[in-house]
C-alpha cells in the first residue's frame, strides 16, 4: 500500500464524472488499498477515487472513530433515501472549508465489492451524509453545491 496525493479544489478533475468500474482486477485492488491508506492518513471519513486523480466510480469510507467501519464501494448507487438533515460538512479536497448541507437522514445504497459482488448498505446520520457526499464526488459534485440556503 502507498498513500496517494489528494487533489484539491481548483483542479478541474473534481468537476468530472467518473466512469464505471468493469474490471475487478489487481489494479482496482491496488487503488482501493492506496485509497484506504490515504483516507486514514488524512483522518478523513471518506474518499472518492477522483480525489486521488482516478476517474473511476470507487469510494472508501469509515465513519467510526475506531476504524471499525471500513467500507469499499465500487459503482455505488443510492437506491432510496428518507428524511432530511442539516449538518456541517467538510471535504479532504477543500481543506479548512465547511458548510451546512441538506442531506437525507437515511439512505440505502447498493455497491459492488472488490470482487464485483453486489452488496446493500444502509446508513443514517453521519454515514448517510458520507454516502451522499462520496457518491456526489463520482458525479463531479462538491459539497458546497449542496449548501443549505439560509441555514
Ligand atoms: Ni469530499
Amino acid at each position: 500500500m502507498a498513500t496517494r496525493k489528494i487533489v484539491t479544489i481548483g483542479d478541474d478533475i473534481l468537476k468530472k464524472k467518473s466512469r464505471s468500474v468493469e474490471n475487478f482486477d489487481k489494479r482496482l485492488w491496488q487503488l482501493l488499498d492506496d485509497m484506504k491508506e490515504t483516507m486514514y492518513e488524512a483522518e478523513g471519513v471518506g474518499l472518492a477515487a477522483v480525489q486521488v486523480g482516478v476517474l473511476r466510480r470507487v469510494v472508501v469510507m469509515d465513519c467510526t472513530p475506531d476504524h471499525s467501519g471500513y467500507l469499499e464501494l465500487v459503482n455505488p448507487e443510492i437506491i432510496s433515501s428518507e428524511g432530511e438533515q442539516f449538518e456541517t460538512e467538510g471535504c479532504l479536497s477543500l481543506p479548512g472549508e465547511s458548510a451546512v448541507t441538506c442531506r437525507p437522514e437515511t439512505v440505502k445504497v447498493k455497491a459492488q465489492d472488490r470482487n464485483g459482488k453486489w452488496v446493500i448498505y444502509k446508513g443514517e446520520g453521519l454515514k448517510a451524509r458520507c454516502f451522499c457526499h462520496e457518491i456526489d464526488h463520482l458525479d463531479g459534485i462538491i459539497f458546497t453545491q449542496r449548501a443549505a440556503k439560509g441555514k
